[in-house]
């Protein structure tokens, strides 16, 4: 019999990734993804592999108890990976308890489950939890968030994901769940939503719009390529010791406005256009409330115990990124115009 792994958030922008990076590796494993299509999540994001036999979709939400529990039961999984999650900063602003839900009460489903699904035998079992950097707070402008790094979560979104970290600890403290837990850095790449800075910067500058820049620009993120993320997902859950916790991160900081900056230069490249062309869309709008001034990881617990190092340089990456982008219009379309919600009725009928 073929084992299971159950991928959470699998149709959204780092779990299609993580889905496809699986469902190829392990042609003898049976991977689902279960996802509950919010408006983040796009199953045009990984149609190559939506015919795939070890592959399946399920169509649900993680806060609903009873059937993450039913599904513990159909299902005999070894592991799980749990991405799924609200997880853009400015809309936990304006709806914060969107967050909680699915983030906090959400995760503790999944861990209510999986512990009696598992209890007779937690040995091969894994639940690994898939984590950000905000957790960690901001920084000044030196020093990294480590692994012992104390939680100070200041947004909405980064105090969800802290108590969702908290309440696996919990689990693995009190009830011995084996679990492991990643926290990773900004990430960019092909498949983002068209909300966040990268990508919606690309669509303005595609479309000749203004790039918004929050207050000063002086704020500072470590971009990491979201498949390197999603490389260091896969090695954790192989090797990943339960009860640990690994960072991951890019090494890669800028300040927002050098990476819009950056960005202008290779868009520029990329549309054939005159030098300095895009940079006359850049505008400095209202700060962010409460906007962390500086994240930064210090990833070598990673790259010393499980030998991870990321593939690419953040120049290689972002011209690979402009170029995804570029050549996948349909895709961007269907996401501003409302479409790439009709792909799950084409696909599944119903
Ligand atoms: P995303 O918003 O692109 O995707 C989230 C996915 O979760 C979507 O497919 C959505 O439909 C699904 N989902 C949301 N609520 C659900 C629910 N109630 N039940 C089932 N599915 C639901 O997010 P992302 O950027 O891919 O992030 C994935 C994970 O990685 C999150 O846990 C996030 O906190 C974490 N993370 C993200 C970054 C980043 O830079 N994007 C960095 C570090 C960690
Ligand atoms: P974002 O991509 O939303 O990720 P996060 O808030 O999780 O770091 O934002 C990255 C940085 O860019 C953050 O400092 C906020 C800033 N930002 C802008 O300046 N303009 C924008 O339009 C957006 C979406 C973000």
């Amino acid at each position: 019999m073929k084992k299971n792994i159950l991928i959470t958030g699998g149709a959204g922008f780092i779990g299609s990734h993580v889905i496809r990076l699986f469902v190829n590796k392990y042609p003898n494993t049976n991977i689902i993804n279960l996802d509950k299509l919010t408006y983040a999540g796009n199953l045009e994001n990984i149609s190559d592999i939506d015919k795939k036999d070890n592959y399946k979709f399920i169509k649900g939400d993680i806060t609903n108890a009873d059937f993450i529990y039913d599904l513990f039961k159909k299902y005999d999984f070894e592991g799980v990976i749990h991405l799924a999650a609200e997880s853009h900063v400015d809309r936990s602003i304006t709806n914060p308890n969107e967050f909680i839900n699915t983030n906090v009460f959400g995760t503790a489903n999944l861990l209510n489950a999986a512990k009696d699904a598992w209890k007779d035998n937690y040995s091969d079992k894994l639940f690994y939890h898939i984590s950000t950097d905000e957790v960690y707070g901001s920084l000044g402008e030196t020093g990294l968030f480590t692994e012992t790094t104390a939680y100070d979560p200041r947004s909405p979104y980064s105090a969800s994901k802290a108590s969702s970290d908290h309440l696996v600890r919990a689990y693995r403290h009190t009830y011995g769940l084996p679990t492991v837990i990643s926290n990773c850095s900004n990430n960019y790449g092909a498949n983002q939503f068209p909300e966040k800075l990268i990508p919606l910067s690309i669509n303005n500058i595609k479309n000749n719009k203004q790039i918004p820049i929050y207050g000063k620009g002086e704020n500072i993120r470590d971009w990491l390529f979201v498949q390197d993320h999603a490389n260091a997902i896969e090695l954790i859950y192989r090797k990943g010791k339960a009860g640990e916790t690994y960072n991951i991160g890019g090494n890669n900081e800028w300040t927002n406005v050098d990476l819009i900056h950056r960005l202008c230069k290779v868009m520029d490249e990329e549309l054939g256009k005159k030098k300095g062309t895009s940079e006359k869309l850049i505008t400095f709008v209202k700060d962010r409330a409460g906007h962390d001034l500086r994240y930064a990881i210090d990833s070598s617990k990673l790259q010393t115990e499980l030998g991870w190092k990321p593939s690419v340089t953040f120049e290689q990456g972002i011209v690979l990124t402009v170029k995804w982008y570029l050549e996948n219009e349909k895709w961007l379309n269907n996401i501003i115009s409302g479409d790439y919600k009709k792909y799950y009725q084409k696909q599944y009928h119903n």
